[in-house]
């Protein structure tokens, strides 16, 4: 399976922040926001990775991420010349994907939780159909939506309803079997003139392919694509870091763990940053601390 990081868009609800500086490159606390959806395709196995951003981004991408290797991953990269929907910067992978299955995460998307990765590594072993992730929210009219029957299986999906007929928002995590590309090839831009991700998942439960894994009250899930969010997401990293001395989302870290990188190239690549307490961090997992 290959995996698609969705780091295009135009973050005008982040304006003026993202007037120069792309949303996900933006902080959450100790990282860059892209660190978070990356880790999550990095837990769920997948080592190839495209990037898709904005002709002007790319080059930024590419300075803070390089070619993976450092990391035990190939990353690639591809432009969507203008930021016409999710399902648009999906199809700008085919080449990349040249007919395998896929992951796809948007950039400003935060995983978190105990026994996450095995919830992901499972849906990765997908060879039909599709698999999103829904997670229970308070305010589901600012969402996309899935009702679900009895068995936990999708009847319908809304977006951003007036009458939620259910509390499960979708997030923006999706796995797809080899069908996508033709699908999100076919989905034609919405009354906003997006080509929606959702349109994509709609054409999937509408073939009765759609399969929802529910994240629990053990997890969390935010985005950070406004001012409070991003600053919400940061507080909670701030929180959970500092209270177990455990990073989230350390990109370093789940490439160690996940056998990608050897204690000696996480010692390297900790001793890059030692100025910062991440370095410092690095150096201390390393020697076993
Ligand atoms: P959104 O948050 O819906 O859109 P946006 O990032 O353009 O921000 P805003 O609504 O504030 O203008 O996008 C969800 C994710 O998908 C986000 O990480 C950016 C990415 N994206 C693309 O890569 N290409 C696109 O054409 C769009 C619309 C979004």
């Amino acid at each position: 399976m290959k995996g698609i990081l969705v780091a295009g868009g135009s973050g005008t609800r982040l304006h003026p922040l993202t007037l120069a500086v792309t949303k996900h490159l933006l902080p959450v606390y100790d990282k860059p926001m892209i660190y978070y959806p990356l880790s999550t395709l990095m837990l769920a196995g997948i080592r190839e990775i495209l990037v898709v951003s904005t002709p002007q981004d790319r080059a930024q991408y590419e300075a803070v991420l390089g070619d993976g290797s450092q990391w035990g991953l190939s990353l690639s990269y591809a432009v969507q010349a203008r930021p016409e929907g999710v399902a648009q910067a999906l199809h700008a992978g085919e080449p990349f994907v040249r007919g395998d299955t896929v992951a796809v995460a948007l950039g400003d998307n935060l995983f978190y939780g105990n026994g996450l990765s095995s919830v992901l590594q499972r849906s990765a072993r997908l060879e039909e159909g599709a698999v999103i992730f829904a997670y229970e929210v308070k305010d589901p009219r600012r969402y996309g939506v899935v009702e679900l029957d009895r068995e936990g299986r999708a009847l319908s999906i809304e977006e951003k309803p007036e009458h939620p007929r259910s509390s499960w928002a979708v997030t923006g995590l999706y796995f797809y079997d080899r069908d996508v590309m033709r699908i999100a090839g076919a989905v034609a831009p919405s009354a906003r003139g997006e080509r929606e991700i959702r349109d994509v998942n709609e054409a999937y439960l509408a073939q009765g392919r759609l399969s929802v894994e529910k994240l629990g009250r053990g997890y969390t899930w935010m985005d950070a694509g406004t001012h409070a969010s991003l600053l919400e997401a940061a507080d909670f990293v701030r929180a959970i870091e500092d209270r177990q001395g455990l990073k989230i989302a350390c990109v370093e870290e789940v490439a160690w763990r996940m056998g990608l990188i050897d204690d000696a190239q996480l010692r390297r690549l900790g001793e890059a940053l030692v100025a910062s307490s991440y370095g410092q961090y690095l150096l201390r997992i390393v020697e076993g601390g």
